[in-house]
């Protein structure tokens, strides 16, 4: 399959079978996230490959547009397999603008006078995991299997079940696994509304 017919292709899948997947297929995808390209490769980032039933089923309840309401996203304990993409922002590339100057640092070299909540600064954490995360997405849907992202997760729950450290974050829950209901797609916004010639219009 072409990197574009996978992009095509690829949906966000919430319901799946439980057959399992053959573990060199799961290694295969697992070296899509390897290889993704990092700020300054930096690499800040660990993936948690949970395939036990009950620490799946917890982090499905975990996993909550809002916080303290009951019910979580029961599909990703359907899943075989779900990733847990935890970043470290102290780790990450991070950029600041000032006094004319770009700098590119790794976070924890950033002076502490720079004011991080400006828009001067900025911490590629978040963008080296969203490129591996969709490596393996596009990897696994070559493969046959379905993914979908899932953000809405009570982030120090999920941290106390899974035992990630204070330092980092967790960003995103991927489930991985076969399905009979390949989705339909979304709509799109046309290429006129995202894209412009030249200058921003
Ligand atoms: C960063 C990100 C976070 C998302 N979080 C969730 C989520 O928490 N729960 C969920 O069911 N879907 C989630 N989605 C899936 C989106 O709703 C979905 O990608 C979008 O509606 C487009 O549909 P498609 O993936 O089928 O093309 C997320 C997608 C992205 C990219």
């Amino acid at each position: 399959m072409s990197v574009l017919n996978a992009i095509k292709k690829r949906g966000s899948v919430r319901s799946y079978k439980p057959d399992s997947i053959p573990e060199d297929v799961l290694d295969r995808l697992l070296d899509a996230m390897r290889l993704a390209p990092s700020g300054g490769n930096q690499q800040s980032y660990k993936f948690i490959v949970v395939q036990d039933q009950k620490i799946k089923a917890k982090l499905a309840e975990a996993c909550r547009w809002t916080p303290g309401a009951p019910k979580g996203h029961a599909f990703i304990a359907e899943a075989p397999v779900a990733i847990v993409a935890c970043c470290s922002e102290k780790g990450a590339i991070s950029r600041f603008y000032r006094e004319g100057k770009m700098t590119l640092a790794p976070g924890r070299d950033v002076p502490i006078e720079i004011d991080r909540s400006t828009a001067g600064y900025l911490n590629l954490a978040e963008i080296d995991v969203a490129i591996a995360i969709d490596h393996l997405i596009l990897a696994a849907t070559e493969a046959g299997l379905g993914t979908c992202w899932v953000a809405a997760l009570d982030e120090l729950e999920v941290k106390k079940l899974l035992s990630v450290p204070e330092d980092m974050r967790v960003l995103v829950v991927v489930p991985i696994g076969y399905t009979d209901s390949w989705p339909e797609p979304r709509p799109r916004k046309s290429h006129e509304e995202i894209f412009c010639q030249d200058r921003y219009g």
